[in-house]
């Protein structure tokens, strides 16, 4: 305290007589001052500013307490004021205790820190220089360095993980993409700046030979770059900036939504996007090996497909436009002219729920195929979904990934389950499973909910083609059975884990029941006057479906969400990065 603080307070209390008043159940020690209107809340307290007092006025002070649930101030008696003054002496030693111990911190940080400049300027003068006796390094990428053993090579990539050991060793494991790779330097090649400064996802070039790791010791591949020249290439943050203090396991679902630029580097989220890659390879690869020509429909559109709620409309040039829900329309229309065809493009839902399988924006596999049944149809979704998948497990490097994510995964072989939706009411009632809006059993003609879905599909555990919904819950280009007219020729595949992966059905290829469809949808028929063409001119009976790629991918990598199945997802309230 300053010798004025000192002074007023002491002028204040003269105010009240040579007492420091204490009061235990209204006073403070920290902003009291021992008058009688701020007293203190302990004796400690005021032994304390007496002890800080000239020694010749220290006896002229006495304490005054008001203990709990009293009403006036008494004299501390001497017991009181011995122990009050133990505790003080107790507390002050404690603290000059500490006082020493961080002033002998802050000397050791300093001479730490000073030892550490000292070695970033020494590090400085250390250039490493390429040996021109050493043979030239190949550039390879990591997914080859098994057959480039022994062989001196150079490879750039993203420092994945560091490791120092001592001031003679470092490991880092290399990213580029193409695999993981560990590195060994040591000796100089630690010394130089960029070693001792090194930070994770700093870019660099590494040179050595790989060698097979000794037996008992572990690496990626079974093998390690013994370095012999390095260098950055592009240099990552330290300290606040850093890569871990952007994003880190621990971070809130939000916030690693909106780093998911860094995220996608990520082990986890880079697998995902590799499988991903090869799914719609497999797609790819599925369709054009059966028959099927690829297209490209657009994504601005002036119809609706699936319902009129969940359009995103915009601005084209003068016109009213929005963008695709589904290419089925599209689709329909290249059958005359290339048979079988399928597309891969981004269609949009203005879904303004926020669940954990809908997009605003998703990758829509979709396929039309001419003169089915709607058995084919059935067998064509199931032989699509076995196919994809045993192309994708066959790949080693994708199943290892898969195995990963997901350990239990394994291509189906047996039949999918083929249920009607009538048979899935009834499993529902019969299963205690009730409407949430009522809590009643569910009817024929209700809308089956995400939730009682999910716990169907979860309870068989295996895949189900849910058939032959009523038409008033399905889109206006069903068709209704012959046998019951209540009913279409559609189908779900429902998956465990994740629910509905495909919607599809056979075509109204009728001329005159279509118009009637869209007059009962309210929809008019002008602006489909294209799609009604294809029903003039050589209609033919046809089906297809669409299967969200996320939810497919959801499904093999057993993310919970499709929010990680794709680059930059987008729903309500996300639109960034
Ligand atoms: O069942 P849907 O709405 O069917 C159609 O769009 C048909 N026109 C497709 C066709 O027959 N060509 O959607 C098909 C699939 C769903 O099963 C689901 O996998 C996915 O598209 N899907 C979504 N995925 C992510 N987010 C959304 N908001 C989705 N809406 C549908």
């Amino acid at each position: 305290m300053s010798t004025d603080e000192l002074a007023s307070k002491t002028a204040q209390i003269c105010l009240d007589g040579n007492f420091l008043f204490v009061d235990e159940t209204t006073g403070s020690d920290e902003t009291g001052c021992g008058t009688k209107c701020t007293p203190y809340q302990t004796p400690v307290a005021a032994v304390a500013l007496i002890i800080s007092m000239p020694e010749e006025k220290q006896a002229t002070f006495k304490i005054a307490v008001k203990k709990a649930g009293e009403a006036e101030y008494v004299e501390i008696t001497a017991s009181a004021l011995k122990k009050a003054r133990k505790s003080h002496e107790i507390a002050a030693k404690k603290a000059k205790k500490q006082a020493e111990q961080s002033s002998k911190d802050k000397e050791q940080n300093e001479a730490k820190e000073a030892e550490e400049q000292r070695r970033l300027e020494e590090s400085k003068k250390v250039v490493l220089v390429e040996d021109a006796s050493l043979a030239v390094a190949q550039q390879i990428r990591i997914q080859d360095s098994v057959k480039n053993r022994n062989t001196r090579v150079k490879v750039f990539g993203w420092v994945h993980r560091q490791r120092v050991q001592g001031k003679d060793m470092m490991f880092i494991v290399l990213r580029d993409g193409t695999g993981y790779l560990q590195c060994v330097l040591t000796d100089r090649l630690c010394h130089t700046y960029d070693g001792l400064t090194l930070t994770v996802e700093s870019a660099i070039a590494v040179y050595g030979e790989i060698k097979e790791v000794p037996a008992g010791k572990t690496a990626p591949d079974g093998h390690e770059l013994v370095v012999d020249y390095w260098h950055v290439v592009g240099k990552a943050p330290g300290g606040d900036d850093s890569f871990t203090n952007r994003v880190n396991e621990e971070s809130d679902p939000s916030l690693l939504l909106q780093q998911r630029h860094l995220v996608i580097r990520g082990d986890r989220a880079s697998s995902i996007l590799k499988i991903r890659a090869r799914v719609m390879r497999a797609f790819r690869d599925h369709f054009d090996g059966n028959g099927y020509f690829e297209v490209t429909p657009p994504c601005m559109v002036q119809t609706e497909v699936e319902g009129g709620s969940t359009l995103f409309e915009f601005k084209y040039y003068d016109e009213k436009a929005y963008l695709t829900q589904s290419s089925q329309l599209y689709l329909e229309t290249c059958l005359p002219s290339m048979g079988a065809v399928y597309t891969l493009s981004e269609s949009y839902r203005a879904e303004k729920s926020n669940t954990r399988r809908h997009l605003s924006e998703y990758t829509h596999c979709e396929a039309e195929i001419p003169f089915i049944s709607f058995n084919d149809l059935l067998d064509t979704i199931e032989a699509m979904v076995k196919g994809v998948v045993n192309r994708v497990w066959d790949e080693p490097a994708t199943r290892a990934m898969i195995t990963q994510l997901n350990p239990g995964f394994k291509p189906y072989t047996e039949p999918f389950v083929r249920m009607r939706y009538e048979e899935a009411i009834k499993w529902l009632n019969d299963n205690g499973i009730k409407r949430a809006e009522d809590g009643k059993d569910f009817e024929f003609g209700d809308d089956i909910p995400e939730a009682p879905e999910r716990k169907m599909t979860d309870t068989i555990n295996k895949p189900i083609l849910l058939t032959h919904f009523p038409g008033p819950i399905k889109a206006f280009y069903m068709p209704a059975t012959k046998e019951d007219p209540r009913v279409t020729e559609s189908v779900d595949l429902l998956m465990p884990n994740v629910g509905e992966v495909v919607g599809g059905s056979m075509r109204i290829w009728d001329h005159d029941q279509l118009l009637a469809a869209f007059q009962r949808q309210g929809l008019n028929p002008d602006v489909y006057y294209w799609y009604l063409d294809q029903r003039k001119y050589g209609t033919c009976p046809h089906g297809g479906f669409g299967l969200g790629i996320e939810r497919f991918i959801a499904w093999i990598t057993n993310s919970h969400t499709v929010r990680e199945c794709c680059l930059y997802p987008r729903f309500v309230g996300r639109c960034q990065p």
